[in-house]
């Protein structure tokens, strides 16, 4: 505090609050300042400012939104937004998707480094071997009405399958369970990834099936852990049943992109929700939460509903003027981070190519198609530098990307149509590979040096200054005037209508 030191104004910040004329001067680490250091900043109320500023109590950093805010120190995922990088744990993911797994590359996002031939063997088992849930499972999966969102039920399903492991509970074991780094504290930990990674596919294919009136099947065995999910979803005792092997893969091609995006909505929820040291069952839950809102996961089943509600290519004009006076929404444009093109939509391109040879196109690309080509000639997304993110992408075949764009959300909701699923499990589909990058930043969290701080953030408080309770008007009146009718709560004016037995009118 005071003035700069020679020494430290090499890599810090100096800040003058000059309604008091202190100096102070942050440190810079990592190219970022701690938000703590302004609260030093306190100044005497001016004339006729709110109490409620705490203007005496130091200065408070305000992002609404996160904009500017870095809440953790990770070693998992970078993202350049500006050159349309992203990188698991140092590789790119351009090299993963062309070379790993969606499993082996889980792996790597959870404990930093890629497993050795064994290792992964050992992962791979743990993780299929612990697909299979509980037969009680089934009454609360038959609890849900036939047109429930898939994503409700998935939802509720993570916090239901935490009420099984009471082992896993901190509220019930301690408070360190997850955080003491001891062996046993690692196994326990162990255990909640295999399980949640392995029955995330489980739970998904129950809630598909209970509103087909399906059957549930058992995780079979033998298969991969995307041709398993496919064969717990579409199996009807079919003689040995095996997935398409070109949906199975590209099913996987698409979970490994999906694992993890840095701290975005929903892995920022997990983080959240587990600061309080709830169990990962809870946080898991919570993420999904987060993840199903149209800004965020289910932003691939919005696309292709807002494709269908255009209609056609003609209409595409009138529906983006329609976007531009903020009276439509444009679902699968835009990014937090990225302004340029989006890594994965290269990958999901091809893939889609492979997916499409398979299933036959789909007729909304024409419409996706014209979309596209509009807006990015379009003066108002040029100067925003909006493009399709990575759900919009999802739904376009190669030949129309010759992108220098952010992409992949468009193409994932045409790919999972082609595939047949239904619109509202898109989201889904989403949220199951997500379940490991959730689970990375969860476990980094838990063993972070110094412990877990509960994540409590500050508020500007802009409501009304301190006032005295006056009964209101209809209470007053109330009491002078009680009520004529011998029955409970307010009257309405139906029922001083009626008659019945008792009525004075
Ligand atoms: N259509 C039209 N205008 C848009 C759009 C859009 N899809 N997205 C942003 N804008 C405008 C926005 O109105 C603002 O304009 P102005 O400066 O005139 O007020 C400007 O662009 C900046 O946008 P912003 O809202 O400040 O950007 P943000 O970083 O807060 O929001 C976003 C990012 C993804 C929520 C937003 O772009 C959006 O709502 N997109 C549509 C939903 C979507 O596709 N979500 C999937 C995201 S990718 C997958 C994932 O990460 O889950």
């Amino acid at each position: 505090m005071g003035q700069p030191t020679p020494s430290s104004s090499q890599n810090s910040l100096t800040v003058r609050d000059n309604r008091t004329g202190k100096t102070v001067d942050i440190a810079i680490e990592d190219n970022s300042i701690p938000a703590t250091a302004f609260k030093v900043l306190s100044a005497n109320p001016e004339k006729g400012e709110r109490e409620e500023n705490e203007t005496t109590k130091g200065l408070r950093v305000s992002d609404k939104g996160y904009l500017n805010t870095a809440v953790m120190r990770s070693e998992i995922t970078f993202i350049d937004g500006d050159a349309g990088v992203l990188r698991y744990r140092g590789y790119p993911i351009e090299q993963l998707a062309l070379h790993s797994s969606h499993l082996e590359t889980a792996y790597l996002l959870i404990y930093g480094s890629l497993p050795s031939q064994p290792q992964l063997k050992v992962w791979e088992d743990e993780v299929m071997h612990h697909a299979v849930v509980h037969a009680d499972a089934e009454q609360f999966f038959r609890s849900f009405r036939y047109d429930a969102h898939p994503m409700a039920i998935l939802t509720s399903a993570f916090a239901y399958l935490g009420s099984y492991y009471s082992e896993a509970n901190p509220s019930l074991q301690g408070q360190s369970l997850y955080t003491k780094g001891s062996p046993e504290s690692f196994a326990v930990m162990d255990k909640q990834i295999y399980r949640l990674i392995g029955k995330a596919t489980t739970l998904a294919a129950m809630a598909y099936r209970v509103r087909q009136g399906r059957n549930f099947v058992t995780p079979p065995t033998g298969l991969s852990y995307t041709g398993s999910f496919l064969y717990q979803m579409d199996y009807l005792g079919e003689e040995n049943y095996k997935p398409n092997p070109v949906l199975e893969k590209a099913l996987d091609v698409l979970f490994l992109l999906h694992a993890d995006h840095e701290l975005n909505a929903s892995a920022t929820t997990v983080l959240q929700t587990g600061s309080s040291l709830v169990d990962p069952y809870s946080a898991i839950a919570a993420g999904c939460a987060s993840l199903y809102g149209p800004l965020h996961g289910g932003a691939n089943e919005a696309v292709i509903r807002m494709l269908i509600s255009i209609g056609s290519p003609a209409n595409v004009p009138a529906f983006l003027e329609a976007v531009k006076k903020r009276e439509k929404v444009l679902s699968g444009f835009g990014h937090r981070v990225y302004k340029t093109s989006d890594p994965r939509s290269f990958i999901v391109r091809k893939t889609a190519d492979e997916v499409f040879r398979v299933t036959g196109k789909d007729e909304l690309l024409e419409t996706a198609m014209a979309l596209h080509e509009a807006a990015m000639k379009d003066e108002y997304f040029i100067k925003r530098r909006l493009a399709p993110n990575v759900d919009f992408w999802y739904v376009f075949t190669s030949r129309l990307l010759p992108c220098k764009l952010n992409c992949s959300v468009l193409r994932s909701g045409l790919i999972y149509r082609a595939m047949g699923f239904p619109l509202d499990f898109f989201p889904v589909l989403f949220a199951v590979p997500r379940v490991v990058g959730w689970l990375a930043h969860w476990r980094q969290m838990m063993l972070q040096p110094g412990g877990v701080k509960i994540w409590r953030p500050r508020q500007i408080y802009v409501g009304e200054t301190k006032r005295e309770y006056v009964q209101s008007m209809n209470a007053l009146r109330r009491k002078s005037r009680p009520h004529r009718y011998p029955i409970l709560g307010e009257i309405t004016k139906r029922t001083m209508l009626a008659t019945f037995k008792g009525a004075k009118l």
